[in-house]
């Protein structure tokens, strides 16, 4: 079911959410089903729990090959319940963002190179991967939503934030975490 997609600015963002502590149940399972529909619904490349109200440490991203950005690069399909990260330098990368909680803006976000992961998948199989430049971004954004942080916390220059069109005249982008 697509759901509504909450908003910068409602304090539900805000939280730490909680572990999942049983896999594979009904309620999980609905839950991703959700969390995939409103993704799919909405052209995202990954959307967390707590930004459809749920107040777990679940979240999903995905990104493949469409010909209108034809330099973005591919994430698999992947869910990711009770992540830890962990970065393997300390070098770090700056890149545009957006958000599905902060529809029509962009900010140019630093992020760490390079991270290994590791979480359950819906059944409670662990897996861990190390991972860098888009995707290492994208795990960083959906796992910032589940302590409660927006990309907009992690800007440096608040001078490169601001609406797509403003920033962008005319040009078609890829999508939003
Ligand atoms: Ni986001």
């Amino acid at each position: 079911m697509i759901r509504e997609v909450l908003r910068m600015g409602d304090p539900r963002l805000l939280r730490k959410a909680l572990p999942v502590e049983r896999f594979g149940t009904p309620g999980l399972l609905a839950l991703l089903g959700d969390l995939r529909d409103t993704m799919t619904h909405l052209d995202g490349a990954g959307l967390a729990a707590p930004q459809i109200g749920v107040n777990l440490r679940v979240v999903i991203f995905g990104v493949h090959a469409n010909p209108r950005y034809p330099q973005a690069e591919e994430v698999p399909d992947t869910v990711l319940i009770n992540p830890r990260i962990e970065p393997l330098s300390g070098e770090i990368n700056e890149d545009w963002e957006g958000c599905l909680s902060v529809p029509g803006m962009r900010g140019w976000v630093p992020r760490f190179s390079s991270v290994r992961y590791a979480g359950f998948d819906e059944g409670g199989a662990k897996f861990e991967r190390s991972v860098q430049g888009f995707h290492a971004r994208v795990v960083q954004h959906e796992c910032d939503h589940l302590d409660g942080i927006l990309y907009p916390m992690r800007l440096r220059d608040l001078s490169r934030f601001g609406f797509i069109e403003a920033l962008f005249p005319g040009e078609d982008l890829p999508p939003e975490d």
